[in-house]
């Protein structure tokens, strides 16, 4: 358990992480099904469906990282690592809508098995009961962290929505879309963790900052995946991004490699919705070929590299050492 560990083990492992905080994450587990009990059968369908996928349930996981981090005692970090986790639920619900996606989590999505309607609101049950239970524990600094979170989660969206089909987008634009849709929450659960731990406002920022830059790099690697053949245990149909018209990182990057010419007629094929699964398999060989994966796969670990500096300033601890092993597991991630 978290609390009773020592800080003498050199290095871990990912699974000695998940290991040294299985019990916290078990009442995590109890504390995200004691919420689920709508009442409404329906949403207790759909939830469960989703939650009892197989997530990783890293949000949590950070949010009580940070915590115990920054000195925490009692427990109630759990209670708030599962309202994370609904939040990012509710997230998925909504994204695997606008995605069309059929599978998540090695499974049919809820889209699928009970259409687009149910999952809007199922998801939009799950932020504002979450948003609830935040505003039970009364404190102000949490509840304009997570209010921040669910608004830039949103315009993140829909900045991605703008952007649908629009190859010539500019790293920079895509960045901030990615820092939106992913970056902020990933933020504001270390924040939540640094505010229950009782952290100064400046230890607060670094673990914010940690897990925007975290969130971003989770995403990135996610993006780079998607183009990554016999990616399939991931439990999500690759190639899907840029079939639904999502451009990210690998082909902004081949775009720019591209003579003008290959340029203007990928870019056509793109903009007027064309490309077909075909046309995807080329153009993973042309990422290869170009090293637009390597790219993004570099960029990804940028970012991580820029994650860890914000721990520079709190002491060596098993807590310390578990978020750096979170932090690589993020981009090199098995599931
Ligand atoms: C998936 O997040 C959505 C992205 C931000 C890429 P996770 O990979 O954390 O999803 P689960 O909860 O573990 O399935
Ligand atoms: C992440 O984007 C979605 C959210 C932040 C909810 P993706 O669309 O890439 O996520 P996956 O790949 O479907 O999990
Ligand atoms: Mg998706
Ligand atoms: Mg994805």
């Amino acid at each position: 358990m978290a609390t009773g560990h020592s800080a003498t083990q050199r290095s871990l492992t990912m699974d000695a992480v998940w290991d040294i905080y299985h019990e916290d994450l078990e009442d995590i587990e109890s504390h995200i099904h004691r919420h689920l009990n709508a009442g409404t059968p329906l949403i207790n369908e759909v939830a469960a469906h989703i939650l009892n996928g197989g997530g990783k349930r890293i949000r949590p996981l950070l949010l009580t990282l940070c915590a115990r981090l920054t000195g925490y005692v009692p427990k109630d970090d759990l209670v708030l690592g599962s309202l994370i986790e609904f939040i990012h639920t509710a997230t998925l619900l909504h994204d695997d809508v606008l995605d069309e996606a059929a599978l998540r989590r090695g499974q049919l999505t809820a889209q699928r098995i009970w259409g687009n309607r149910a999952s809007i609101l199922v998801g939009d049950y799950l932020y504002s009961r979450a948003m609830q239970e935040f505003s039970s524990f009364e404190n102000h600094d949490m509840n304009e962290t997570m209010a921040v979170a669910c608004r830039k989660m949103a315009e993140g969206e829909i900045l991605q929505l703008a952007a649908n089909r629009q190859p010539l987008i500019p790293e920079s634009e895509y960045l901030r879309i990615v820092e939106y849709k992913t970056g902020a929450l990933v933020a504001a659960a270390c924040k939540v963790g640094a505010i229950r731990g009782g952290a100064s406002p400046a230890q607060q920022d670094a673990l914010h900052q940690f897990g925007m830059a975290l969130g971003i790099a989770f995403q990135l690697a996610d993006d780079r995946l998607d183009y990554m053949a016999g990616n399939t245990h991931l439990g999500k149909t690759p190639g899907q991004d840029l079939l639904q018209g999502m451009v990210t990182l690998p082909l902004i990057h081949l775009l720019q490699q591209l003579p003008v010419e290959d340029r203007q007629r990928l870019v056509t094929t793109i903009e007027t919705g064309a490309l077909d699964a075909h046309h995807l398999a080329r153009l993973t060989a042309l990422m290869h070929r170009h090293g637009s994966l390597q790219y993004a796969g570099n960029r990804s670990r940028d970012y991580i590299h820029a994650a860890l500096v914000n721990l520079d300033a709190f002491e060596d601890s098993t807590a310390k050492r578990a978020l750096t092993v979170v932090a690589e597991y993020m981009i090199n991630r098995d599931r």
